[in-house]
């Protein structure tokens, strides 16, 4: 009878989980606050960390970090294999940014978001900290549409065709960078617009599943490969479909690849082979995006917007949060 009982707290209580992950971005976003436009990246991100793992430490979890700040040399906090939590709940794994966009944070530009996900134990793809080039789309589309082998002009003709519209009706987001040039000269020639953005592609991708907000259809090219999980994550409970594949550009980024588990890099991932099981999802906004407020305060109160996301069930829910602020 003890044992059955055991065994039931142990479950993956995805219900559970869902609520209390809420804590976990929202005190990772709060304490970036103080450091929203002011230009310090590195200070907003540790102190973002800091605060999550504080939180995460405290939870009724066996929690081990898929995706993290870093491997173990490259940083104390939050780290590839890092155990957190009380150690006595469901063994899961975590996936987590504690600020997704610390550009964007200090510079105070919208789309930076605190960001975790929490999945049973090796539910998700350990990637390395390298690029990996990305293609999603929302909720709606046939399985199979699109693919990474596509070329970017066929990706839109198969969207703009199951959609009966033309090109010009969709929006591409693309990572304003130098290596997305001959990409969105192409997207471009086809017709659909391109939405550039300076930083946040898990945002980037996130808003391919509610395009009538966001106003964003397809989310195409190269961004971290730690983000296109968590940002799969979150497609896995909005609904959608996402590929990813591997980008590796010298050696030192194969053995990366290696250390993180994955010999063959030419490989491309669907999103259910990125998130191999349910998951619980939560984004906290940090600054503004079309999806979840950024953090307000007036003279005695600091506010926050939480999305609460379970694939189980596709449930979405937008907790807000007002406390007193801290005096400094
Ligand atoms: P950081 O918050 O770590 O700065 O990441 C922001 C980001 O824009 C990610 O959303 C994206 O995946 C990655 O950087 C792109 O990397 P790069 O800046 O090298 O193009």
């Amino acid at each position: 009878m003890a044992d059955l009982q055991q065994e039931k707290t142990e479950e993956f209580n995805d219900r559970l989980l869902s609520l209390s992950l809420a804590r976990v971005s929202e005190a990772a976003a709060l304490a970036t606050a103080d450091h929203i436009g002011r230009g310090d990246e590195d200070a907003a991100d540790t102190a973002a960390a800091c605060a999550m793992q504080h939180v995460l430490g405290g939870m009724n979890i066996d929690g081990h970090i898929a995706i993290g700040e870093g491997d173990e040399l490259d940083t104390d906090t939050l780290f590839v294999g890092q155990k957190l939590g009380t150690g006595e709940g469901p063994s899961v794994d975590i996936a987590l940014m504690p600020l997704e966009g610390r550009t964007l944070a200090a510079k105070d530009m919208p789309n930076a978001l605190s960001v975790v996900a929490i999945g049973p134990r090796d539910s998700m793809l350990r990637v390395p900290p390298i690029y990996m080039d990305k293609l999603a789309i929302g909720p709606g589309y046939p399985d199979g549409l699109l693919s990474l082998e596509m070329t970017p002009s066929e990706r839109i003709a198969a969207v703009a065709g199951f959609r009966n519209c033309a090109p010009e009706e969709l929006t591409v987001c693309v990572l304003d960078r130098p290596r997305h040039e001959a990409l969105i000269t192409e997207i471009r020639e086809t017709g659909a617009r391109v939405r550039l953005i300076s930083d946040g592609d898990v945002s980037g991708v996130m808003a391919c599943a509610e395009p009538a907000r966001t106003g964003i259809d397809l989310y195409m090219g190269l961004g971290g490969a730690p983000e296109g999980v968590l940002a799969a994550a979150a497609l896995k409970c909005l609904g959608g479909q996402m590929q990813g594949r591997l980008v590796v550009r010298n050696s030192d980024e194969a053995a990366r690849a290696r250390h993180a588990g994955i010999s063959d890099t030419a490989v491309i991932w669907s999103l259910d082979e990125m998130i191999r099981d349910d998951v619980v999802f939560a984004a906290t906004g940090i600054t503004d995006s079309a999806l979840v407020k950024g953090i307000r305060r007036d003279d005695v109160h600091i506010s926050t917007e939480t999305l609460l996301l379970r694939s189980k069930t596709g449930s979405v829910r937008r907790q807000n949060c007002r406390r007193f602020r801290r005096k400094s």
